[in-house]
Parts: structure tokens; C-alpha cells; sequence
């Protein structure tokens, strides 16, 4: 598909022979099951300043959390016993060496609850190749980074000088080379967004060939700067746009992992099932202790319950990523 084609997508609406494309695609690929990852919030301490982002540090009404042992453990136990395949350790960004141990002892924490049986990914944010290496000797096989928006400009009016458009795929490349499987993925209807940079945004996760992939609404936080400046597109079509962007995504990468996420669930519930229909494959229930759950706010009325009776769950797998797969057995034939 050409960027031309693309964008016509985008903007013409021609949704009825995209979705059925997409979801024919899709059945061919990855089929009809949706995998599981139970998304643990372990903190919301955050050292980033991030101007769309209702955890960023400047953030003073954010009543901070780390989860302790115990919610740690009673997290991972409830994702054992609702069979998840997979659990998603996602925190602010902080670097420290305090932190680095903590996480190197969820990895080890999960493996041993779960006999190996649970992947566990991580999505705490930009670190050092020599993290993400301790990090993925002691079990980590996954990482979620997303670069929010592929336009270089864009990226640069939604962050802080400190952080760095540059740096941040670089870390991207860093996760491969180690072995991760990695994702990224962007946020949709940001202030100034054009329908081009989507269309570069696809491309963008297509080149640096991304295993996995999370998109959703760019959701306002009243508490950040980029609050009240216009939205590009309003949420209805934020809304549609998101679940094209999904549909043209499993056309250009038919054998990756794309994530129905949260943010869409919020704007509108319905949303979800459809972004599975047309190509979606996984869905991150949050299993943070509910008491907790209030404080992690990343944009405004964050859906919180999801109801899975309606989908195919995959319940007990760890749904690897067909594309990771595929990489693999290229760089180790097995005979
Ligand atoms: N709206 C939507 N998504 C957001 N995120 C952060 N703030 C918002 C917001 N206001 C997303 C970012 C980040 C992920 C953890 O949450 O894409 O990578």
C-alpha cells in the first residue's frame, strides 16, 4: 500500500472494504483469538515531563503510588488464576539503580509464581542498554515504548527539550539488538496531528519493524499544558481514525500483535470490540489492585472494566508475536 493509498483511507472513509480487508487479514494471519496481558501499574512516579500526560512530574495534585510486595504478588496471582498468558509491568519513567533492582525482582517475582508460564513484558520507559539487558537476562521478553507520534516536529511540541525524538527510537533499536520483542505505537488526535503524519506513523512502525503495537485516542488531561489547545480532529472522528489506523496496520504488518488499548475503551466502549473486528488481537485488562487504580491517570475518565465474555480469549497462552517468531527461526533455523 502506497501513502497515497493511505491516506485516502484515512480521509475518505471508504470503511466498509477497509475493515472487510483488514479483517479477512487478519483471520488469515492471526486469527480470531484475542490474547490476554494483565497490566499491572506498578507506579506512578514519574520523572518525565511529558506535556500531554496527566502522571508528568510537574503534576502536583497526583497523589503518587508505588505498589508494594504484597499487590505486587496479588496481582501476579490474580493473572495466574484468570489464566493470563502474559502480564504487562508498566510505571513513569524513573532511572535509578533502586529502581532497576526492583524491577529485575518483579521479573524474577512473576517467573517463579508462575512457573514460567507468564510472559512478563515491560513498559517503563527509556533506560539504558545496560537496564534493559539485566532486565532481559532475568526473564523480561518483552518491552512497550511507544514514540507517541513518528513526525519529528510533533514530538518535539508535545515534550520537554529533555526528551529526545532521536534517543528514543534509538532505544527502540536497542530493545531489538538485545532480543526483545518489541512495541511501540502512537497516540491519535493530537493537537496539530495531520492525517499525513498518520499515514507516516504506519509507515513509520512498518519500517522499524515493530513486533507488537499499541495505538489509541490522544486523550486531553485538564492537569498539562497541551489541555485545551485543539484538538485535530474531534472525538467521534478521533474515534474512526483510530480504528482505520488499526485496519490499515494489520494490512501493512499482518503478523504482528496490535492491541484494542484502553484509551479507545474510554471514548467510546463499543470501540473495542470493533477495533477486534477489524484487526485488533489483545486486550490489557488492568489487574492493579482497584484501590490504586484511581491514582494512575494518565488522561481524563480512564475506562477501568472490561467485559471478555464476548470475545475468543486465548486463555493460558502467551500469544508470542507471529512476526517475532518468524524473525527468530530466520536468524536459528530449525531443522
Ligand atoms: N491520552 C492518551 N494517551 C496518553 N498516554 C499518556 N498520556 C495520554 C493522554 N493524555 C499514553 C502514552 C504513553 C502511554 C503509557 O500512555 O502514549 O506512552
Amino acid at each position: 500500500m502506497t501513502k497515497n493509498e493511505i491516506v485516502n483511507y484515512l480521509n475518505a472513509g471508504q470503511d466498509e472494504e477497509l475493515f472487510d480487508r483488514a479483517a479477512k487479514v487478519k483471520t488469515q494471519t492471526v486469527g480470531a483469538k484475542v490474547y490476554l496481558r494483565a497490566l499491572i501499574e506498578l507506579s506512578n512516579v514519574c520523572a518525565c515531563d511529558c506535556l500531554y500526560c496527566g502522571l508528568r512530574k510537574s503534576n502536583d495534585k497526583v497523589v503518587r503510588y508505588t505498589l508494594d510486595n504484597q499487590q505486587i504478588e496479588e496481582s501476579i496471582k490474580y493473572a495466574i488464576e484468570n489464566k493470563y498468558g502474559s502480564v504487562v509491568i508498566q510505571s513513569g519513567e524513573v532511572i535509578s539503580q533502586k529502581f532497576t533492582e526492583q524491577i529485575e525482582k518483579i521479573v524474577t517475582q512473576t517467573q517463579n509464581l508462575s512457573n514460567g508460564k507468564l510472559a512478563v513484558t515491560l513498559s517503563c520507559g527509556q533506560q539504558s542498554e545496560q537496564t534493559y539487558r539485566r532486565w532481559f537476562d532475568k526473564g523480561a521478553s518483552r518491552y512497550l515504548l511507544r514514540i507517541e507520534t513518528s513526525s519529528r516536529e510533533l514530538f518535539k511540541k508535545i515534550h520537554p527539550p529533555n526528551i529526545k525524538f532521536d534517543n528514543r527510537i534509538e532505544a527502540l533499536q536497542t530493545l531489538q539488538k538485545i532480543g526483545f520483542q518489541t512495541g511501540s505505537g502512537v497516540m491519535i488526535g493530537l493537537p496539530n496531528q495531520t492525517i499525513e503524519n498518520l499515514a507516516d506513523d504506519l509507515l513509520w512502525l512498518r519500517k522499524i519493524d515493530v513486533d507488537m503495537c499499541g495505538m489509541g485516542p490522544y486523550i486531553p488531561h485538564q492537569q498539562t499544558p497541551l489541555y485545551g489547545k485543539q484538538r485535530a480532529f474531534d472525538q467521534n472522528q478521533t474515534v474512526v481514525l483510530t480504528l482505520r489506523m488499526i485496519a490499515l496496520l494489520r494490512i501493512l504488518m499482518p503478523d504482528i500483535n496490535i492491541a484494542a488499548t484502553t484509551a479507545l475503551a474510554t471514548l467510546d466502549p463499543i470501540a473495542r470490540a470493533k477495533a477486534i473486528q477489524v484487526g485488533a488481537n489483545v486486550i490489557m485488562p488492568n489487574v492493579t489492585p482497584p484501590n490504586q487504580r484511581s491514582y494512575y491517570n494518565l488522561y481524563d475518565n480512564k475506562a477501568t472494566d472490561l467485559d471478555v465474555s464476548q470475545f475468543e480469549i486465548a486463555y493460558n497462552e502467551q500469544g508470542t508475536s507471529q512476526r517475532y517468531q518468524a524473525k527468530c527461526e530466520l536468524n536459528h533455523p530449525q531443522k
